[in-house]
Parts: structure tokens; sequence; C-alpha cells
């Protein structure tokens, strides 16, 4: 049984679904029951996508629950990393699904990270032309951010290399079930990336939608809580989790699909991720002097792009020196890369960051971060303001 004193619930409402998001301890060992309830088990196919990575505890966990609840389970696994996150291996899955006979009303589940998260997201999207996905996210990053909020979607591997998230859908989760007691066993690393993630929200928070600020304090209370958000102290993590989720949940409730013509805009949650996502594609960028260290994780390469991102709005004059000093004093306490190692020359990382979605007649549009957590969104006329920012943290 799900005990509800511990668990939080956030509720995310847009026109393609509404939906809930438990966060709490343990939540893996009960969540089938809930299913069952949502989805009409006994009776009912599970499909459990699963990261290869993740310690068998937790696989096991999952799929007992589901069992137990009374869906008949299959599973497939797929590898965590932005090569494996393609067309190829969606494919695969949806072979497996199919071979099933998986009918529609029936849930996908998706255990681990972003990637997995993605991959299944875009699985559950395709298949039947749609079939409800549940969220049960493992790391920092894919709690407070992949598994919220509906984007979905693979790499496309193309002559001039991998481009992120270029084939994808919108389709929001049925549920998400984020288990912080999942993020024990998450590596140093890993878990030090989600934390970038968290900070970009803390850098948006003095931002409003029709109810007020979203989350003015945020900053503040990650630089208070910074050592016990670090020794994953049990209580803080639930409260960090849960305090981006409905900073999240609240920008996308009032712009789904990023196309809102007026108000809060989901770009917002864009601040630092052209940079990002530009970076983190360059096999040789490395957060340290030690080329092993290459590739960057996600979450690194975005606390790469936040800073970055304050050199440009500096360049743009929109923000002050003492913004990029705050974010950058904080990534450091966080363990995060201010610095990244084995960049070619800015020119040519801004001609890759062209590139990207966001990209609108040829000109680079980028989130400016201003003081007070506030943000708005640029079209860049050239790219001095964006080899500003990557001059910032490129390491000589
Ligand atoms: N859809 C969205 O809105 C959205 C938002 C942000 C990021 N993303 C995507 O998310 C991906 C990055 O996600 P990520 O940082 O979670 O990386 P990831 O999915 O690659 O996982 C990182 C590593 O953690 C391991 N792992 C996962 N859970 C674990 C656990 N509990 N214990 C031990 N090890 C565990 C994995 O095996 C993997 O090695 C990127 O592809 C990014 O594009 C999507």
């Amino acid at each position: 049984m799900l005990s509800n004193a511990s668990i939080a619930s956030i509720a995310v409402t847009v026109p393609g679904g509404s939906y809930e998001v438990l966060v709490g301890p343990r939540l893996l060992d009960a969540f089938g029951e809930r299913l069952a309830e949502r989805f009409g088990a006994p009776g009912k196919r599970a499909f459990l996508v699963y990261d290869a990575g993740l310690p068998d505890e937790h696989v096991v966990a999952a799929s007992r629950s589901l069992a137990h609840a009374g869906f008949m389970v299959s599973s497939a696994s797929v590898q965590p990393t932005e090569t494996a996150k393609t067309l190829g291996t969606a494919a695969r899955i949806l072979v497996d699904l199919a071979e099933t006979r998986h009918e529609r009303g029936e849930p996908v589940v998706a255990l681990g990270g972003g990637v997995t998260c993605d991959l299944a997201g875009y699985v559950a999207a395709v298949y039947r032309r749609g079939v409800p996905v549940v969220h049960c996210p493992t790391t920092l990053l894919a709690m407070v951010d992949a598994s919220v909020g509906g984007k979905t979607g693979v790499n496309l591997l193309t002559p001039a290399g991998l481009e992120k998230n270029m084939v994808g859908v919108f389709w929001q989760p049925a549920m998400v079930v984020a288990d912080v007691q999942a993020l024990l066993t998450l590596s140093e690393r890993d878990f030090r990336a989600g934390l970038a993630e968290c900070v970009k929200h803390g850098m948006i928070g003095g931002e409003a939608d029709a109810e007020g600020p979203l989350d003015p304090g945020l900053l503040d209370w990650i630089e208070a809580n910074a050592e016990r958000i670090l020794e994953r102290e049990p209580a803080t993590l639930a409260e960090l989790v849960a305090r981006n989720v409905a900073l999240k949940a609240r920008v996308v409730g009032a712009d789904e699909r990023e196309d809102a013509p007026a108000g809060l805009s989901r770009m917002l949650l864009n601040l630092g991720h052209t940079f990002a996502h530009a970076i983190e594609t360059i096999p040789a960028a490395s957060p340290s002097p030690k080329p092993e260290d290459a590739p960057l994780r996600h979450g690194e390469a975005v606390a790469l792009g936040l800073l970055a991102a304050c050199a440009a709005s500096e360049a743009l004059g929109l923000a002050q020196p003492s913004l990029r000093q705050r974010v950058e004093a904080l990534l450091r306490r966080l363990g995060l890369p201010t610095q990244v190692y084995g960049l070619p020359a800015p020119a040519g990382v801004a001609d890759r960051m062209r590139s990207d979605k966001k990209v609108s007649a040829g000109r680079l549009r980028i989130v400016a971060p201003r003081e007070g957590s506030r943000a708005g969104v640029v079209a860049l006329g050239d790219d001095r303001a964006a080899i500003a920012g990557l001059e910032a943290i490129g390491a000589p």
C-alpha cells in the first residue's frame, strides 16, 4: 500500500491530458496498485521499458509491483546513451511491443533516466497511434525535467553528426511516479548532473503565470540547502523534486507546446540548452582536463550552458556580471563544471547551435537570464553574444 503521508502529488493540467506526479520514498514497491486502479488490471498487459544500466533492485521492484497488481508484464531494456536514443532502438522496442499483442489502453512503463523516458514516451506515442505511458524516472534529471511535460523523442544521426531530439512528438504521460529512494543508487556524477536543471529552474523562478510568481525563492533555497542536497538527505530530496516538478508543471500548463503567443513561455525552460545541445554532441568536449571524462553528461552541458547564457546576456546588456558570479559559485558548490575542455573554436560551435530546433529564419534564439530569477527569449542579430557566451566557458 502507498502511504499518502509521505507522498506529494502534483497536478499537471494541460490540454493534451492532465495527470499527477507522485513524489516520495519507496513508490516503486507499490505503484502497481495505482496503475491497476487506473488501467483496470488484472487482465491487462504492462510493457516495461527499463534502463540497462539500472541496479537490478529497481527493475525487480517495479516488475514485482506491476505483477502483484495483476498486470501481465513484458519488458525490453535500453542502453542509456545518446547514440542508442535513436529510431533504430525505438523500432526494436516497437517490434517487441507488437509481439506481446499490446493493446490500446494498456500502459508502457518507462523506468530509468531521461534517455529511457524520451524513448519509451516516443514508442508509446506512435504505437497504434498512441498508448498510455507511465514514467518512473530514476535519475534526478528525469524526475525534475524529462518525465514531466510530454516531450518525447529520439536523436537523428545525420552526416553532420548527432542531432539531439530532432524526431519526436508531444505525448503527455498518464502518470509520473518519482521514487526519491532510487536516487540513492545514482552515481555522484549523474546525481550532480541533475542539479543543473534545478539551478535552471531557480534562475526562472521569478517568472509568473496568472497565479503569480512561480517559485521566486527556489534559487535561494538551493543555495541554503546545497550540503543537505549533496548528502541526499531523503526529505530534502523529496522537497527538491516536488518544488522543481511544481515549477515545471506551471510552465507547461501555461504553454504545453511551446507556441503560446503571449504569457509564460515554455521556451524559458530552454535556458542554457541551445548552448548545451551544441556542446554535448561534441565527442571530445570534457568537463575536466582529462579527455577520458568526455563526453559531457546532459546536465553538465546544461550547467555550462547556463553560464554561457549569463555571459551572452551580459554581452547583450541584459544582465550584470554579478548574476554569472552567483550562478558560477553555486554550480561549483554543487560539483558541476564551469569550464569545458576540448571545445572547437567558438565560431564553429556557434554555427552548430544553428541546428537547434529553436532557430527561426536562420537566427539563433537564446534565453537570456536576468537578475531576480527572470529571463527573456532573444533572437540574436549576429553571433557575437553567443560567441561571448562560449568564450566564457571554454577552458584556455
Ligand atoms: N523530454 C524532456 O523534456 C527532457 C528534458 C531534459 C532532458 N531530456 C533528455 O534526458 C536525457 C538525459 O537524461 P539523464 O541525465 O537522466 O541520463 P540517462 O538517462 O543517460 O541516465 C544517466 C545514467 O544514470 C544511470 N541510472 C539511472 N537511474 C539510476 C539509478 N537510480 N541508480 C543508478 N544508476 C542509474 C543510467 O544507467 C545512466 O548510466 C537526454 O537525452 C536529454 O535530452 C529530456
